[in-house]
């Protein structure tokens, strides 16, 4: 199969859809790879590492025009979508639910586009949006623990404290990936770390990986109260899978943290489960409200583009490769996890969520593939 890889064109973007180590594995099973030129250097991948596992480079049209299987990060933009052809597979994000024209776009052009974030195993999880909530669970106590440095307009706090001043306070709602992953963080740095969630079985995973050195608490509105008024640092970690994030810290008790504490919702992107918060960039990711540092950066693996790209090539890997060795028909027919990805089939929406978007019933895989 002809495997093409482009350069990102959403502003901000860095990462690259496949690693040096992926095209290896790619050129190694017969197919032939080509890179858009340059298409690495915002995550520190030189052309010449593609090249040396016998990659081929080419300019953007020839990297488009030549692809039976585009690998992308994002959703196309408009210059993409007008570079589709009839029968090519992109499999990329594509977050459609909330975007029905590029649906419509991606139906009217004809192509096979498999979801990143809707490829879902058996169990319920979401193997390639994982990798994403692993990093931004754990650079939440970075960005945290940089905000609530005195310069950056926090309290001037080192959560770890010395030998004689007391630990920084970090609690963690949500006990999830994201969650555990700013957890393993914040003990690493020797912060007093508390966590909630709604689920005890969650809270259980919790106390037994730490032996009571984190302090495990049921969610709710009473707890948080308390929780929220004694953090340094707030870390929103919540989920309600499709649904927007409830809102669980309300503005009242934000008004009743300390002066240069810090809050970092990563649920922002769901819509935040703290009342004050608002999406934010990288280039401009805080703001103050009641003396308290708010951080709500929507997209911030973008911030460690290397580590990102990294991370989400080698979940996605082993579907590619899928999708390469056995063409998309027998992939997703072979693949639970790979078909349940899939969001149009030439010409037909076929996720449920895609399709009510558009008020629409979805096609059926199997009568469509
Ligand atoms: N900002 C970013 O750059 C970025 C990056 C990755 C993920 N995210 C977002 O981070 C959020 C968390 O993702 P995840 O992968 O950890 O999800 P997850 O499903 O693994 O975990 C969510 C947790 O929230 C818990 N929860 C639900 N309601 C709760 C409540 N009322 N109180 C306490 N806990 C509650 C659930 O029980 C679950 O344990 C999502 O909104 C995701 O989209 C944002």
């Amino acid at each position: 199969m002809n495997i093409g890889v482009p350069r990102e064109i959403k502003p901000g973007e860095q990462r690259i859809a496949l690693t040096p180590a992926g095209a290896r594995a790619l050129t190694e099973a017969g197919h032939r790879v080509v890179v858009e030129q340059g298409a690495g250097a915002g995550s520190g991948i030189r052309d010449e590492e593609y090249t040396a596992v016998g990659a081929g480079l080419a300019a953007v049209d020839e990297v488009w025009r030549r692809a039976d299987l585009v690998l992308k990060v994002k959703e196309p933009l408009a210059p993409e979508v007008a570079r589709l052809r009839d029968g090519q597979v992109l499999f990329t994000y594509l977050h459609l639910a909330p975007a029905p024209e590029l649906t419509r776009a991606l139906r009217d052009s004809d192509v096979i586009a498999v979801a990143y974030e809707t490829v879902q195993r058996p169990d319920g999880s979401l193997p390639l949006l994982t990798p994403m909530s692993e990093v931004a669970g754990r650079l939440a106590v970075q960005e945290g623990a940089f905000y609530l440095g005195r310069a950056h307009g926090g309290r001037g706090i080192l959560l770890g404290g010395v030998p004689g001043v007391p630990p920084g306070n970090v609690a963690v709602i949500g006990a999830g990936t994201v969650g555990l992953n700013a957890v393993r963080m914040a003990v690493g740095l020797g912060a007093d770390v508390s966590i909630l969630d709604v689920n005890p079985d969650r809270l259980r995973a919790v106390d037994d990986l730490y032996h009571g050195r984190v302090v495990t608490i049921m969610s709710n509105a009473f707890n948080l109260q308390a929780v929220v008024r004694r953090a340094d640092l707030l870390i929103g970690a919540v989920l309600i899978t499709g649904a927007r994030a409830p809102v669980l810290v309300t503005s009242a008790m934000v008004a009743t943290m300390k002066e240069g504490a810090v809050i970092v919702d990563v649920a922002v992107d769901q819509g935040g489960s703290v009342e004050t918060i608002k999406p934010t960039t990288l280039l401009d990711p805080t703001y103050v409200v009641s003396g308290v540092v708010h951080y709500g950066v929507a997209n911030m693996p973008a911030l460690v583009p290397r580590t990102s790209t990294f991370a989400l090539a080698n979940a996605t890997l082993p579907y590619v490769l899928d999708l390469a060795n056995r063409g998309p028909r027998e992939a997703v027919r072979a693949n639970p996890a790979l078909a349940r990805g899939v969001n149009v089939w030439r010409g037909r929406v076929v996720h449920p969520a895609v399709a009510s978007s558009l008020g629409e019933t979805p096609a059926a895989l199997d009568a469509v593939a």
